[in-house]
């Protein structure tokens, strides 16, 4: 199955070559970069064929609390039923749109945080959110949105997917460090997918020495994927270099450029 959400960083182009490589024998599963966990949502998917069954412990973190909130949301039964309803309430328009990308996000209720931020996600001009520098929404509307993003909206398919596969996942809205230090062990499986350079969290640089440093010192084994101007970071483990071609990236300018694929294993 796909992520119902598009995301900065998405590895949707990615997922099949990254799932082909997680090794089955592991308990516990941990994305400590969720994003819109286009690869937690596909490994399992029958699209994968003879994927075992989900591990029996699954961690998803993310720093950006209001998308940990969505996953929330979209796993409470009680939530997500309302979450539905209002969705079912609400017409596509770019006056909504205007009004629900300036929101005071801190000061919505959960369920209206998660509703506002599926709509701007299904309604922005290459399904994107994303925010400037004075932490504002900018994410530009689709100017032909009428049926086809109608139909995105309203299409519920994908989020009665999520909501079943999310049963039972821990959801913590974290900086990626503790999260690594609680669930390591060597039954730990870890996919990490830090940011680029370009991205920024509560506009601050990442700091991918001090990831690197973490990596060498894990039991569990990663898989970790980044843009490949960072492969001396990581040149202990095994490196494969993939080149992928996004339509809308975080890397401006450039549509086509390397990935690369680390391992510990
Ligand atoms: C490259 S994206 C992950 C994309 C994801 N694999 C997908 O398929 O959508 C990186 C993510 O890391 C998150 N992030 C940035 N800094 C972080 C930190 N210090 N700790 C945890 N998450 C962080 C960002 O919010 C973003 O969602």
């Amino acid at each position: 199955m796909d992520s119902p959400l598009k995301w900065v960083g998405s590895k949707r182009l990615l997922k099949r070559r990254i799932c082909s490589l997680i090794p089955r024998d592991h308990d516990t599963y941990v994305e400590p970069f969720v994003g819109s966990g286009a690869v937690f949502f596909f490994k399992n998917s029958t699209r994968m064929g003879n994927e075992p069954k989900p591990s029996d412990l699954e961690v998803l973190n993310d720093v950006d609390a209001l998308l940990v909130n969505f996953y929330r949301v979209l796993q409470d039964p009680t939530s997500f039923k309302k979450f539905l309803d209002r969705l079912d309430s609400t017409l596509v328009s770019r006056d909504l749109f205007m009004e629900y990308r300036a929101s005071e996000w801190g000061t919505l209720a959960p369920i209206e945080r998660a509703f506002r931020l599926y709509y701007v996600v299904k309604t922005s001009f290459g399904g994107l959110f994303r925010f400037n520098q004075e932490g504002k929404c900018n994410s530009p509307f689709a100017s032909t949105p009428d049926k086809k993003a109608r139909s995105f909206l309203f299409k519920r398919e994908p989020l009665l997917a999520a909501h079943d596969r999310l049963k039972g996942v821990v959801l913590l809205d974290l900086d990626y460090a503790p999260v690594l230090d609680k669930y390591d062990s060597p039954n730990t499986f870890f996919y990490i997918d830090p940011p680029y350079e370009t991205e920024y969290a509560y506009n601050k640089p990442f700091d991918h020495d001090v990831l690197a440093r973490r990596c060498k010192h894990l039991k569990g084994r990663f898989l970790l994927s980044l843009d490949s101007s960072f492969t001396d970071h990581f040149t202990e483990f095994s490196i494969e270099k993939v080149h992928v071609n996004y339509s809308v990236t975080c890397k401006p300018g450039d549509n086509a450029w390397s990935e690369i694929i680390v391992r510990n294993y």
